[in-house]
């Protein structure tokens, strides 16, 4: 992964999100320096299991886990500041000291509770399925340049004086949208003193930082949350987040410039998943789909809803390759096909009568491509104890080669359980 030439890497979502990239940066981290977070917010969940406990790490870098690595909160974030506080507070209490190594870009914007009045306001008529989380309301103030950021806090009358507007435009907004609620300026007021004692001390400005680690050859690692299909600019849209979740947001959202950046990991899951509405083209029907779902325990981290579960699609992995410029491929969760007597694989769609094996940029038409399958024998043994690709059953061998050859790009890693050491180094 890391040698003298490779000392900053990208790790994405190539799919849907949730295809495990908490448990990468997890391993990865602990050959790492400095792992940075930088799009998204807490609508993320990255589960690690370390031993019989699990965390789930919504805002915070997976990499905090391991003691020696500094994490880095980047300005591409929307910060939810309170549910940054309860993290790190539940790291405290499960031993994990962060003094000293978490750091929040000054840039980042607020997610403030009026976000999240907006995002389920507005939900009522979109019907994304967001994770309600404030999400799309904050970067919207963010583009529309009145976002409250981290710096604000400094200046606490300035940022209040900002408020006082902000509170009015989203009561307009709400009332506009057929809502009861109400945000309170007094508690957004009260909100933000309560924030900065807090949240000041771990303020930097972290792209300085970050570069700095880079030019001292200090090896980096830049985590990006949900997937490339939920990129605002390359995703199914509008059933998508409001990020650059795509690789080029890792050098906006971390601070540094694209040339810093040395190679891009791509997380696929061995099927596919997705949370939330849009078109999901290799979905598989029951029994299949709930099979997956028990076996892979394919339920939201963030909110518990039971993601949608279906077979691998090499044309969304093949367009991730692409929009990423990815270099190499994790595989997780192989072991959840483990007892599949036959496991399809999407190759390519069928549009209108066509053969397409690209990604539709209109939703609609996603919507109405039939996938065009080829079946695989499963290999039907346990997986979980392969350390080594050798180690693998013959059928689980040829099913990797395969959605390499699919996706065009070198399989680098594959997973084969929730355990940090259920893990392949290709
Ligand atoms: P938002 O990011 O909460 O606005 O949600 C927009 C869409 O992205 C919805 O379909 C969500 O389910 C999906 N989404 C957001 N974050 C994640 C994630 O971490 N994993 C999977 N889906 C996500």
């Amino acid at each position: 992964m890391f040698d003298d030439k490779t000392t900053c890497m990208v790790v994405v979502g190539a799919q849907w999100g949730d295809e495990g990239k908490g448990k990468l940066v997890d391993v990865l981290a602990e050959r790492a320096d400095l792992v940075v977070r930088y799009q998204g917010g807490a609508n993320a969940g990255h589960t690690v299991v370390i031993g019989e406990s699990q965390f789930i790490l919504r805002q915070i870098p997976s990499g905090i886990l391991h003691q020696r690595v500094t994490c880095v909160i980047g300005n591409g974030v929307v910060l939810e500041p309170e549910n940054l506080f309860a993290e790190l507070d539940q790291l405290r209490d499960r031993g994990i000291d962060t003094t000293g190594r978490l750091f929040v870009s000054n840039r980042a914007h607020l997610v403030l509770p009026y976000h999240k009045l907006l995002d389920a306001a507005s939900e009522k008529s979109q019907k994304l399925g967001t994770t309600g989380r404030g999400i799309g309301p904050a970067y919207e103030d963010k583009y529309g340049r009145r976002g409250i950021r981290v710096i604000d806090l400094r200046r606490i009358e300035c940022a209040s004086h900002l408020l006082t507007d902000r509170v009015a435009r989203a009561n307009q907004l709400l009332e506009i949208m057929g809502s009861a609620d109400r945000a309170s300026l007094d508690d957004h007021v009260a909100l933000l003193e309560r924030l900065a004692p807090r949240l000041l001390p771990l303020a930097a400005d972290t792209g300085l930082l970050v570069h700095r680690a880079i030019r001292e050859k200090r090896r980096v690692l830049l985590e990006g949350a949900q997937g490339a299909l939920l990129d605002v600019d390359h995703g199914t849209y509008p059933y998508v987040t409001s990020s650059n979740t795509t690789a080029g947001g890792a050098a906006v959202g971390a601070g540094i410039g694209p040339t810093a950046i040395d190679g891009v990991l791509g997380v696929v899951k061995a099927y596919t998943t997705r949370v939330g509405n849009g078109p999901l083209p290799t979905e598989a029907e029951s029994p299949d789909g709930d099979r997956l779902r028990q076996l892979g325990g394919e339920f939201g981290a963030v909110t518990g809803r039971p993601r949608r579960c279906g077979w691998f699609d090499a044309t969304v992995v093949r367009y991730a390759a692409r929009v990423n410029g990815l270099t190499g491929l994790a595989v997780t969760k192989l072991d959840v096909l483990d007892t599949f007597s036959e496991i399809p694989v999407g190759t390519a769609y069928r549009l209108d009568g066509d053969s397409c094996d690209e990604m539709p940029s209109e939703v609609e038409a996603l919507g109405r491509v039939k996938p065009i399958y080829e079946t695989h024998q499963g290999w039907v043994s346990p997986t979980g104890t392969a350390r080594r690709l050798s180690d693998l059953p013959k059928g689980a061998r040829a099913y990797l080669d395969r959605l390499e050859a699919l996706s065009g790009v070198p399989v680098r890693y594959v997973s084969v359980g929730t355990r940090r050491d259920q893990i392949i180094e290709v």
